[in-house]
Parts: structure tokens; C-alpha cells; sequence
């Protein structure tokens, strides 16, 4: 056999040969390059959460009695009343801890000021899971709901049990990870669902025994509420008692630490302000819905309304149909 004609080329076929090299060669390192940039590891956006819920946290207590204030953080200084400056204050200092450490995920906040960069934030602490147990999603699927400053009306009138900051990540639409915290009594309840969880929600997994039905509502939507359930006939077969309070945040973590039974809101609410709380009422089982019973999509930026809301841990149907 002849093998030196196989491999005997022509100048045309070189050329040819060359320009696939190349071809190949930049295909290939592009798609390496851009799969490593494109990767978010879970396990460190928890950390990264956490920390963000907390520093905002902090800015909420630090701007409680303080009117003058020099808002640090912010690209439009000027004066603020203490409400505005909380909220934007925790706004930054959550959208620069994640910023820092993920510079390239789409972050929607209830507040829209733009930040200024900060070069001093320090690395997160070591991750929470090991990272065997890592789960790595693309970039573009993530979408951050914060939360920087929930129940604003109550943290003015200093009832600041209700008040909480709040990091919610969407993966594909679905809340996958939820951080609530409450900065006055520096508890943080978090969940990645399927993975791990804070050990407040842990502690309280064995079901209500109560015989009495209890809805948590909104303080400040409270009489049109009252007036539909109390028109409702299914639910009148039965007692049931109303919980009036403030913060969705709140109100989530009374659902999901089984203080009520239901959490029900019957007009529009903002995505940023149950994301957190449906991460965390999934992740042990129940269910978060608008009042029609739809699942909450968290993929789209520019849809930030939803009309009504039901959760529980168990028995949605029971709720929904009410509203
Ligand atoms: C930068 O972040 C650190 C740590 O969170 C904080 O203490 C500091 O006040 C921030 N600086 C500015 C200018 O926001
Ligand atoms: C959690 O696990 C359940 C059961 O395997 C699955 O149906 C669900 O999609 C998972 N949720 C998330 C957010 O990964
Ligand atoms: C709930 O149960 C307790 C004890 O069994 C009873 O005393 C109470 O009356 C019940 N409440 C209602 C509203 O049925
Ligand atoms: C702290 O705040 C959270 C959320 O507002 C609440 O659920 C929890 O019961 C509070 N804990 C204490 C000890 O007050």
C-alpha cells in the first residue's frame, strides 16, 4: 500500500486544513471560556445572600433615630427622611455585597437607586455546604428579588417586630434560595431548597395541632379582608381566627414556623416582597400561589406584580376560591 498518498496535500488542501484548525480551536476555547464565566455556584450566592440580608440589616438599625444623615454608599446625597434613607442604605449595602461577589447577575430590588461601587467589602465567610454538594446554574438563569426594607410603615412607627430584609434567588423562575431577616432581633431564617436550611425552620417541622384555623393578614388591608372571609361559607363552617400583622416577610415566617395555618392577601403585592418567604414555605412543603392558585414565576424583571396571594404548608385548596 501507498500510505504516502494519503497524506501527501496539496497547498489548497493545507489551507483548507488551516482555516478548520482555526475554526475549531476558536469554537472551542470561546465555549470553554464563556461556560466558566457563565457559572454561579449556589452554594456561595447562599453566603453571599445571607451576608447581603444582614448588612442591609445593619444599615436599617444604624438610621433608626438618626435624622441627620450623611448617606454613605449613595451616588445622590442630599436629605432624606430616616425612612428613605433605611431603605436606601440597605438597598446599597445589599446590592454592593452581591455586586462584589457576582457582578454580572440581574438584581431587582423594590428600591431603584443607582449605588456606588464599594472597593472594601470583605470576602463571605466559607461557604455553608460542602461543596461536594455544590449545584452550579448558568448566569442568565438568575434573577435576585431584594428586599431592602419590609413593613417601611411600621419600622416608622417603631414596631420593628414586623420589619425584615429580604434576598430571594430565583433559578429559572422557581425561588430556589430565601433569606429573611429581622435586624432588631438578629434572626435570619434562610432556605436552599432540597439542601439546607437555617435551624429555626428546622426546629418547627412537626404540623399545628391548634383546632382552631388561624389566617394571618395584613395589618393594613385589614377590613376588606375581614369583610370577604366573613361572607365566605366554606370557611364559616368552621372556627377560625384572624392574626393581624405587618410585613410579608413576617407573615411568610409565621406560616412557615406554624404560628397560622395561612397567610392570605387579596389585592396586587410585589414579587420582592414573597419571593424570600416562598423559597422558604416550598422548601418545607407548602405552597405559594396567587389567589387563583398560580405558581409564582420569578424569571421576568419587568413583571413585578402578582394579584392576591395564599400560602400555606398544607391545605391550599382549602384557601384558595376564598379571595
Ligand atoms: C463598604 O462595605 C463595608 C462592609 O460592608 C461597610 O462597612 C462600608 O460602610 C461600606 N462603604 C461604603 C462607602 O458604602
Ligand atoms: C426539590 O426536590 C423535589 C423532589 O425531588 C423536586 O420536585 C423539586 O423540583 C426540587 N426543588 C428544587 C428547587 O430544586
Ligand atoms: C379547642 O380545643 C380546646 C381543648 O380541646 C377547647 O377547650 C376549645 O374550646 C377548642 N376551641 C374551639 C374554637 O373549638
Ligand atoms: C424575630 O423576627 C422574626 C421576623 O420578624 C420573627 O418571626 C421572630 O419570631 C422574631 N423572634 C424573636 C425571638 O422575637
Amino acid at each position: 500500500m501507498n500510505f504516502g498518498g494519503v497524506i501527501r496535500l496539496n497547498k489548497t488542501g493545507l489551507c483548507i486544513l488551516g482555516v478548520f484548525l482555526i475554526f475549531f480551536l476558536y469554537t472551542f476555547t470561546k465555549n470553554g471560556r464563556s461556560k466558566v464565566e457563565n457559572k454561579i455556584s449556589l452554594n456561595k450566592l447562599l453566603t453571599v445572600a445571607i451576608e447581603a440580608a444582614e448588612s442591609g440589616g445593619r444599615m436599617v438599625v444604624a438610621t433608626k433615630d438618626n435624622m441627620n444623615l450623611k448617606s454613605k454608599g449613595l451616588t445622590n446625597e442630599g436629605l432624606l427622611d430616616p425612612l428613605t434613607a433605611a431603605d436606601l442604605l440597605s438597598h446599597c449595602s445589599m446590592v454592593q455585597m452581591i455586586k462584589h461577589h457576582f457582578p454580572s447577575l440581574t438584581i431587582i430590588s423594590e428600591e431603584k437607586a443607582a449605588c456606588l461601587e464599594n472597593e472594601s467589602i470583605p470576602s463571605p465567610l466559607k461557604n455553608l455546604l460542602d461543596d461536594q454538594l455544590d449545584q452550579e446554574v448558568n448566569n442568565h438563569e438568575v434573577v435576585i428579588w431584594l428586599d431592602p426594607l419590609d413593613a417601611t410603615y411600621e419600622y416608622s412607627e417603631k414596631l420593628y417586630q414586623y420589619v425584615t430584609t429580604m434576598v430571594c434567588v430565583a433559578v429559572k423562575g422557581k425561588a430556589v434560595i430565601g433569606v429573611i431577616h429581622n435586624p432588631f432581633n438578629k434572626t435570619t431564617s434562610w432556605i436552599w431548597i432540597n439542601k439546607t436550611m437555617s435551624k429555626d425552620l428546622h426546629a418547627n417541622l412537626e404540623i399545628r395541632k391548634k383546632n382552631v384555623t388561624k389566617i394571618v393578614v395584613s395589618r393594613s388591608h385589614r377590613g376588606e379582608i375581614e369583610s370577604i372571609l366573613k361572607n365566605n361559607v366554606n370557611l364559616n363552617k368552621n372556627p377560625y381566627q384572624l392574626v393581624i400583622a405587618a410585613g410579608a416577610g413576617y407573615k411568610a415566617l409565621q406560616v412557615a414556623k406554624r404560628e397560622v395555618d395561612a397567610y392570605l392577601h387579596a389585592t396586587a403585592i410585589k414579587k420582592w416582597d414573597v419571593c424570600a418567604g416562598n423559597a422558604i414555605i416550598s422548601g418545607l412543603g407548602g405552597e405559594m400561589t396567587d389567589k387563583y392558585g398560580n405558581a409564582i414565576d420569578y424569571s421576568d424583571p419587568k413583571n413585578v406584580v402578582l394579584n392576591g396571594l395564599v400560602a400555606t404548608l398544607s391545605g391550599q385548596d382549602r384557601f384558595l376560591g376564598i379571595l
